[in-house]
């Protein structure tokens, strides 16, 4: 049999309709090399899905009034009917809020943890009183200390891409309330990705130096030499895939976490529905994983996921071609900051 070549598409937030800016990033690249390879006769799986948990979905959720569950089932439905209509090549195209998701996240944040690879610390973390609950990501607003952009959310800066946490942000407001939030301890668990510095440099600046896209190498460089830190794996929230610990009620899965998973949930539901195995897609070391997303997701897909698959035993990506914005009058397309062309408005 060839080589299996596994295409693992961004996962779309079920937070808005899908902008041509993610079409021409992600989606459209991923379906022309889904289908020189398939034409190739290669064995190509092609599977994404819907990013339904963390914060982009709840505060839409809460702008909108209705529950989560129904947001990000309504926007899936769109997502599928789009990509239908665009005649985009998925084997699969899921979410994150299954069953078999849930396990699959849960499962590997375990074999992480009893393997001493995850460790667990309590810091103070950005709360509101008011609301009477913890503020992570999305729900703290204020100035990036890279690029001075005053709109950064508590998780990344939507200008300049770097990712963040609520307490590097100057004069961070709460999203719900724009009050300045106080400060409360809670325990979490980190992946010290301090730890895994040594690898990253080699795998990345050595051995892919030539064949990745300098802009995708660039920027990892730029991280991996400013000196990586110890990033929490979960939050402080109702909504996602509970952390499988006794004692951790009201905490789940960070969304970063889990989305990437997905890509191997997404394989096994495929090898279930399909009478298939899945296993070579993630443990034979000659299987091609190639990631197409946006620049804004180089950071997860570069450094993060692929230290949790080599801790986890699993192949790590033979490339990720991420893709500069597309941009509408000069300005990047971007969905929080509502400046975009829909998709469906495009194909009406
Ligand atoms: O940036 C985004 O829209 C994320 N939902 C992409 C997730 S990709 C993968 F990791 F699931
Ligand atoms: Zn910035």
């Amino acid at each position: 049999m060839n080589t299996p070549i596994l295409v693992c598409v961004a996962w779309p937030y079920a937070n808005a309709d899908i902008h041509q800016g993610n079409v021409t990033g992600s989606y459209l690249p991923a379906d022309i090399f889904a289908r020189y390879h398939r034409l190739k006769g290669n064995d190509v799986l092609m599977v994404s899905g819907s990013d339904s948990h963390g914060t982009p979905v709840t505060v839409k959720a809460e702008e909108m009034g209705k529950s989560v569950d129904e947001v990000f089932n309504y926007y899936h439905g769109r997502f599928l009917r789009l990509f239908q209509q665009l005649g985009l090549g998925y084997d699969l195209f899921t979410h994150t809020h299954t069953e078999n998701h849930a396990r699959v996240s849960q499962d590997m944040f375990l074999a992480l943890l009893n393997n001493g690879y995850l460790y667990k610390k309590i810091t103070p973390q950005m709360y509101s009183p008011t609301a009477g609950k913890f503020l992570p990501d999305r729900y703290i607003e204020g100035t990036c200390p890279n690029c001075g952009y005053d709109s950064a959310y508590g998780d990344q800066c939507e200008r300049c891409g770097t990712s963040l946490s609520p307490d590097e942000l100057i004069n961070p407001v709460s999203t719900i309330s724009s009050k300045t939030p106080v400060k409360k301890s809670t325990q979490h668990w980190y992946l010290p990705l301090n730890r895994h510095e040594n690898w990253l440099r080699e795998w990345i600046l050595q051995e892919h130096k030539n064949d990745w896209r300098p802009t995708v190498t660039g920027q990892c460089k730029s991280w991996i030499e400013g000196g990586l830190q110890p990033r929490a794996v979960t939050r402080d929230l109702d909504w996602g895939i509970k952390v499988p610990v006794a004692g951790a009620d009201g905490k789940v899965l960070y969304v970063w976490f889990d989305a990437p998973i997905g890509y191997i949930s997404a394989t096994k539901q495929w090898a279930l529905d399909n009478n298939k195995d899945w296993k070579p897609y993630w443990y034979e070391k000659d299987t091609r994983l190639v990631h197409f997303i946006g620049k804004d997701n180089i950071v997860f897909h570069c450094i993060i996921f692929p230290v949790m698959l080599k801790l986890h035993g699993n192949i790590v990506p033979d490339n990720v071609p991420a893709n500069e914005f597309l941009n509408l009058e000069g300005d990047k397309m971007s969905t929080s900051r509502n400046w975009k062309l829909e998709m469906q408005d495009y194909i009406n």
